[in-house]
């Protein structure tokens, strides 16, 4: 069942990147009168504040705009975390991908959104820290994947269990929506506890590979405006965020849900 507006999803182009060739499936509005390639959505969305949605959105968004793919960020969360950390890169040295604050409209975003589709290859959305919130929701009937981030602590991992509720909800009404959980701030050095190994099924979201440490460049980056591929010693970062990011186009690319 496809949502109103909402065509099949097309494989169409085939881009090379810096390192390897990857299959970008795009879209193509099959119904509009000006059938182009579409924007893909990622929407990074979690019932919580603090699991780094903002972060990995912003390394995502660094990550696919260095590789040469057109990027927005869509800020949707009014404390407009993302719009600052754009904000801090100095003159000389642009933020990689453009960040565009979207204000609190839940109907407004998903407008802002169509508007952008035909403008960027990503459209990378920060929601704010509360998974049922109507913006939250709005992204994730337009998204092709949610990412959920999620800290490897059983007391964070409880009090984020309602995303699974949120995204399946979604999804009921949009079943090309496709979620990936990601484990972010690991203590790096540990192995994930056994009692996260056996809270993380319950979400009912496969969870991916890469595992995001608990790292101080994650923190540096934002401070500066950057990308931790900007960062001088960050290579266990920077290797984790182009893990990451191939991790999602490959999800992109599959065919069908989940
Ligand atoms: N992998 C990480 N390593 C270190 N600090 C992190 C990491 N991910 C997020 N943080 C920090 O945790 C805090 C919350 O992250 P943030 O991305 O703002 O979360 P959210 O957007 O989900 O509220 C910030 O101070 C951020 O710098
Ligand atoms: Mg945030």
């Amino acid at each position: 069942m496809l949502l109103p507006g909402l065509p099949p999803c097309i494989p169409y182009a085939l881009h090379t990147v810096c390192f390897h060739t990857v299959l970008i499936v795009r879209t193509v509005k099959t119904s509009s009168p000006r059938a182009t390639a579409l924007a893909r959505i990622v929407v990074l969305a979690n019932q919580k504040g603090g699991p780094g949605k903002t972060t990995l959105a912003m390394c995502l968004a660094g990550e696919l705009a260095r590789r040469g793919h057109r990027v927005l960020v869509a800020d949707a969360d009014p404390q407009g975390t993302a719009t600052r950390w754009a904000a801090s890169a100095p003159d000389t040295k642009p933020f990689p991908a453009r960040v565009l604050a979207t204000g609190a409209n839940p109907a407004r975003l998903r407008a802002e959104l169509r508007s952008h589709l035909h403008d960027y290859d990503f459209i990378i959305v920060d929601c704010p820290p509360s998974a049922d919130s109507p913006l939250s929701h709005s992204a994730l009937l337009i998204a092709d994947l949610a990412v959920v981030p999620v800290i490897p602590s059983p007391p964070d991992l409880w009090a984020g269990l309602t995303i699974r509720h949120v995204i399946a909800g979604a999804a009921r009404v949009h079943p090309e929506l496709r979620a990936r959980i990601v484990v972010n701030q690991r203590k790096p050095g540990t192995r994930l506890a056994a009692k996260t190994r056996e809270l993380l099924p319950e979400y009912g979201i496969p969870v991916l590979n890469t595992q995001v440490g608990d790292r101080e460049a994650f923190r540096h980056a934002a401070a500066a405006g950057a990308t931790v591929a900007d960062l001088p010693r960050a290579q266990l970062a920077q290797a984790e965020v182009f893990s990451l990011t191939h991790e999602i186009l490959d999800v992109l690319e599959e065919d069908t849900p989940p």
